[in-house]
């Protein structure tokens, strides 16, 4: 039983090594969504808050995402949010993509869909009041025009 937790352990320490990419870059993003459309500051400022941790280029990392498995999560949730929508890549997609991503859009919000709940039990300050998901909802509604 001893031998069994001092490998456990051991494990534990080992698979610390396997580090996934942090999802960071140092410019501000050339193919941003703001490039192309209008984002009033309020809903920017949503968006930074809410958003963009899992979809945009730059993630902000608490120190408990150096840990595994918080790390293989955040990563995970990072690279799947940026499959269906990177702010920071907006102008990339073509106009199919963006009226799909429009709709999307729509629908997760309307649906209180995102954030993701258990990314709010660590981020409280992304919850997203009423009052702002109606504004971050007629903004997605001006996108569709
Ligand atoms: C903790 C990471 C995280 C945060 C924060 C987050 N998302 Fe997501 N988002 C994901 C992941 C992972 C997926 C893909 C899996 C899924 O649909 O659940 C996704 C999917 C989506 C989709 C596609 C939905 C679909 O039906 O396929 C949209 C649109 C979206 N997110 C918008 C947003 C918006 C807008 C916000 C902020 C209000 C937000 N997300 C916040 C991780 C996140």
């Amino acid at each position: 039983m001893k031998k069994f937790f001092l490998y456990l352990i051991l494990l534990i320490v080992l698979i610390q090594f396997i580090r996934p990419n942090k999802n960071s870059s140092e410019q501000v993003s050339k193919n941003g969504i703001q490039t192309e459309v209008t984002v009033p500051e309020n809903i920017q400022s949503i968006l930074d808050r809410s958003c963009n941790d899992c979809h945009s280029n730059n993630t902000n990392y608490d120190w408990y995402h150096e840990i595994v498995p918080f790390s293989w999560v955040v990563a995970s949730h990072v690279k799947e949010g940026k499959e269906h929508i990177n702010f920071d890549e907006w102008i990339t997609y073509n106009k199919d993509q963006k009226e799909h991503i429009i709709e999307e859009l729509e629908e997760v919000i309307e649906s209180r869909e995102m954030p993701l709940v258990g990314y709010l039990k660590f981020h409280p300050e992304a919850i997203i009041s009423d009052e702002d998901n109606n504004k971050l909802l007629d903004w997605i509604r001006t996108l569709e025009e």
